[in-house]
């Protein structure tokens, strides 16, 4: 499963690029505003200088046509640009049209199985379910991203899984148990990945025995 980062923090990738662990990146919106006043072209080829693998520029249009306009100019800054498309109608279209471009659309938003499809129809190169966002209206968001691997591995669709909205260790280790293409990751999650008590433990006992024997 590759691990893609799911921010748009220049800090946070570099960190985790320095442990070989950034195959991607996503941005939105949101985690764009939260990098505060930065040109949104520019930050995005900061991030394609760190991260050669795919990184997701999201489109802010609601319309087929701006979607188009913005794909287009967002996919010039670097190669390894992949343009994001809300899962409407109008995203949808736009997927269609800018794949037969050449360009790679990864539909976002998806919260549901039928919707899977309908992006996988439209060419998208990657699909995002939301599992957190499923999770915190009450549903199981590891249930959808169980029922979009199962329906594309009947078909030959070129649409990798991209498991998004990851909140902790577990929606990480079960995306790889029923073997996700890819899971994007918030840095605070990737931290936690490192985590274990009897690890910490371990290593301070091991130091302290260490050193009372009279090491240095
Ligand atoms: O990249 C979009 C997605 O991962 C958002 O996650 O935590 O805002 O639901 P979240």
């Amino acid at each position: 499963m590759k691990f893609f980062l799911d921010t748009a923090n220049l800090d946070e990738i570099r960190e985790a690029a320095a442990f070989g662990i950034a195959d991607g990146v996503t941005t939105n919106p949101t985690l764009i505003s939260k990098e505060g006043d930065v040109d949104f072209k520019e930050h995005i080829a900061a991030i394609c200088k760190i991260v050669s693998g795919p990184v997701s520029a999201e489109c802010t249009s609601e319309e087929t046509e701006g979607m188009l306009q913005q794909g287009r100019e967002y996919a010039k800054i670097a190669p390894n640009v992949v343009i994001k498309c809300p899962l409407t109608r109008a995203g949808l279209k736009a997927t269609k049209q800018l794949s037969s471009e050449g360009i790679k659309v990864n539909v976002t938003l998806c919260f549901s199985a039928a919707q899977a499809i309908m992006a996988a129809k439209a060419g998208a190169s990657f699909i995002s379910p939301f599992i957190g966002r499923l999770d915190d209206i009450g549903e199981n968001g590891l249930v959808l991203l169980q029922d979009i691997i199962d329906i594309y591995r009947n078909y030959t669709w070129k649409t990798e899984v991209l498991a998004a909205s990851m909140r902790s260790p577990i929606h990480v280790i079960e995306a790889a148990r029923m073997g996700a293409d890819i899971a994007t990751i918030p840095f605070k999650v990737i931290d936690q990945l490192f985590n274990h008590p009897l690890t910490d433990k371990g290593q301070a006992q091991f130091l302290a025995d260490w050193h009372k024997s009279g090491r240095k």
